[in-house]
């Protein structure tokens, strides 16, 4: 397609959306460098998109390493990261340089055989970016394009550097404001544009996916996911069709659904598949999103929690498929989409395979969006079932927690079945490999909740849902919370085998043509798995949990296997007890590559010291601690955990010595002395008495858990 046609054609196409004369011209595709045609082929030895080749399907054709051999694997080299926080990232390789990016958004460029530093990039975040993201300052990866490497940052630009010395070529903000959006996922490639969307469904956000030109850093098409304003008019038909599921003035909030992990380029169809997230807030009572009708009826909030196909040269909508209508327990469907070609009931059928959090593994008609098969793969209690026809869920009305007013405990829970941590997808045996959570969430909506200007805006009371320092209680809570890794049959639409872990929040996969699976896990160790039937057949300890997702390559007909290590996410920060569920969480960030007949060793990890508790004695009344504990539990749980106990990345704030002095917490808290690392002042939500509430609190909390501990 030459410029000026494409241009043309997409502005006729956007002209009912306001597209004026004077929009960007797109300056054509790559000739040189990686094109589009490269990433299709999906080179045997490289790895040049975030799923290896454009349907995700993360599986290698490399089988120098496999089933036979894999007990030889070893470290060849690894590479320590100036960041301590949840590494996402999975490597790219081209021409024999390994680019990751890592917690902050900054970029790696190493040579791939040696792991020589051939460049760094740091976009300098301001740490102050980490109070509006709901899950730590992760970044999944770059997108290379030409002569080009692509990231998106935490703060909200999309930056262009060039491969060869990581010079920035352009830098373009995609995010409408800095206040309540993130970027944490890798960019994608199609036909020439980049294309990324943002998280912030918990803040103020409207989601969206847009596509830049790769040449000059200018938007070229933005698709909404859900309706703005409607004084403001519509962007287009989708928008209209959507606001008419909506209700209460939804707009204030943005609404949600935003693009922070999947999108997926089919070039078959020339569509692009995403993902979107949760409406806003996860509570719809809070603001009437789903309206209310007197025969039960409610919205369902397009396109939240929904895949969305969009034309990628010009982002009209083509179809959706929502599955999670009436969202209401943050059940994203930002997993990873993976298309493949696959015989179903006889047919070859072109389809999308999608598990999101919802607990459903979904198969799709990749062009049309139509309902294939969905199977639930763990227990689900939300749903009563799936429409055989339409793959709607018949919703538990006891799972609408506003309309009861009670507490439910939903199955999966808030941190899905599965999130994005990518699952990879053998089209030889048919089979996809997932991580697995297991573990539910409880949720009890808040009857006076009202919008605040900072933290979280779920509209739920998370004071009543805290951990109780009842010890069978929270036994019974840390038995019921595992992980797995399960091999999925995708046209029979059953499990295969699995592999069961002590907890959740394990890494994503890779499969190859060596008859193996390889996936990193919370407890610390990298594993290689037999394809056929999950026996492990190799394990490497790599000193802290492993979330991201290995990838492979060969240079010189030598293949490496690579992941970037390092605990984190939203499973360090928020859950409490349950953080520590596979060990104790800890942080050391690496990039580990292996090939056979390595024998390299990791310097000693330092041993955890064992924390002993010494809070000053409790001296809140009754008011103040309950006080405290609602405050805490809306502005802090997020960062500090559940019931104020923490996980390996922020301040677990029982041992702070800043309990021990109103003014300390003043300081930090209303003054925000540590605003630089990401402790920012919530003076815009609370005033020194709620700090003197909260504090008290957490010296109970800390009195409690030392109880506990026979202290
Ligand atoms: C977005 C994440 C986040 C939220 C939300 C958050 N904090 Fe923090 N907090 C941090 C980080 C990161 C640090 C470490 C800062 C540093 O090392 O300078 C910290 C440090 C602190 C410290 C100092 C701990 C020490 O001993 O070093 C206190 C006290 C504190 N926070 C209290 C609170 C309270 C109270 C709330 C709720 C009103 C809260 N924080 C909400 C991220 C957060």
């Amino acid at each position: 397609m030459s410029k000026r046609i494409g241009f043309a054609a997409a502005c006729a196409a956007l002209l009912l959306a306001g597209c004026g004369e004077s929009g960007p011209e797109f300056s054509g595709v790559a000739t040189s460098g990686v094109t589009d045609a490269m990433i299709a082929s999906a080179p045997e030895g490289e790895w040049l998109t975030y799923g290896r080749d454009y349907g995700e399907q993360r599986f290698s054709p490399l089988d120098q390493i496999n089933s036979e051999n894999v007990g030889e694997l070893g470290l060849a080299w690894s590479a320590d990261l100036d960041t301590a926080r949840g590494q996402e990232a999975t490597p790219l390789m081209h021409d024999g340089v390994l680019y990751i990016t890592t917690a902050w958004s900054k970029v790696q460029a190493y040579d791939a055989r040696t792991g020589e530093l051939k460049w760094a990039y740091d976009p300098e975040v301001p740490r102050e970016t980490l109070a509006v993201a709901c899950c730590d300052a992760v970044n999944r990866g770059v997108a290379l394009y030409g002569d080009k490497v692509y990231v998106a940052t935490l703060d909200g630009d999309l930056v262009a550097l060039n491969q060869s010395d990581g010079a920035v070529a352009w830098r373009s903000q995609v995010v409408p404001d800095r206040e309540n959006y993130t970027i944490t996922g890798a960019p994608r490639v199609a036909n020439g544009k980049i294309l990324i969307g943002s998280g912030g469904a918990e803040y103020r956000a409207r989601g969206f996916l847009a596509a830049y030109d790769w040449q000059t850093g200018e938007e070229l098409w933005r698709f909404h996911t859900v309706p703005g304003n409607p004084a403001d008019g519509f962007e287009n038909d989708a928008m209209e069709m959507a606001a008419a599921t909506w209700g209460g003035n939804w707009w204030e909030l943005g609404g949600g659904g935003t693009v922070w992990d999947s999108i997926t380029f089919d070039p078959t169809t020339n569509l692009v598949l995403f993902g979107t997230g949760n409406a806003e807030p996860w509570n719809p009572g809070a603001n009437d999103r789903m309206g209310t009708s007197e025969d039960g009826e409610f919205g369902d909030n397009l396109y939240t929690s929904s895949v969305v196909a969009v034309d990628a040269d010009t982002g009209e909508y083509a179809w959706h498929f929502q599955q999670t209508p009436e969202d209401r327990w943050d059940y994203d469907s930002n997993a990873q989409i993976t298309i493949a070609d696959l015989e179903i009931g006889g047919a070859m059928r072109h389809v999308a395979i999608h598990a999101p959090k919802n607990g459903y593994v979904y198969v799709l008609d990749a062009a049309t969006g139509e309902f294939i098969s969905g199977t639930g793969w763990h227990p689900i209690n939300w749903s009563l079932g799936l429409d055989p026809k339409t793959g709607r869920p018949q919703i538990n009305p006891e799972a609408r927690y506003e309309q009861t007013g009670k507490l439910w405990v939903s199955m999966p829970g808030a941190g899905g079945v599965h999130s994005w941590h990518p699952q990879s997808y053998d089209p030889n045996k048919g089979v996809v490999y997932l991580p697995a959570n297991n573990g539910g969430f409880p949720y009890k909506a808040d009857d006076d909740w009202e919008a605040s200007n900072i933290g979280f805006q779920t509209g739920l009371d998370n004071a009543a849902t805290a951990m109780p320092a009842d010890p069978a209680f929270r036994q019974m809570n840390l038995d019921a919370t595992t992980g797995a890794l399960v091999a999925w049959d995708v046209a029979a639409g059953k499990e295969k085998w699995r592999v069961n872990y002590t907890g959740p929040w394990n890494g994503g996969t890779l499969a190859t043509a060596g008859n193996l699976v390889f996936q990193g896990t919370a407890d610390e160790r990298f594993v290689a798995y037999n394809a056929n039937d999950g026996k492990e057949l190799w394990s490497f300890a790599t000193q802290t949990g492993v979330i991201a997702a290995p990838m492979t390559y060969s240079i010189d007909g030598e293949q490496y296997v690579a992941i970037v290590a390092g605990w984190g996410g939203v499973w360090d920060i928020a859950p409490g007890i349950l953080t520590a569920k596979s060990g104790p969480p800890r942080n050391i960030s690496r990039l580990l590559v292996f090939k056979l007949g390595a024998d390299g060793k990791l310097p000693e990890a330092p041993v955890l010291a064992k924390r002993v508790l010494d809070p000053p004695p409790v001296t809140g009344s009754a008011e103040q601690l309950a006080a405290g504990a609602v405050d805490y539990g809306r502005y802090c749980s997020i960062c500090h955990g559940d019931a104020a106990i923490a996980g390996a990345l922020n301040p677990d704030l029982r041992h702070s010595g800043a309990i021990n002095q109103p003014a300390s917490m003043k300081a930090i808290v209303i003054d925000g002395a540590f605003a630089h690392n990401g402790m920012v002042s919530f003076a815009a939500a609370l005033n020194e008495e709620d700090v003197e509430n909260i504090r008290h609190y957490i010296i109970q909390r800390a009195n409690e858990d030392k109880a506990l501990e026979g202290g």
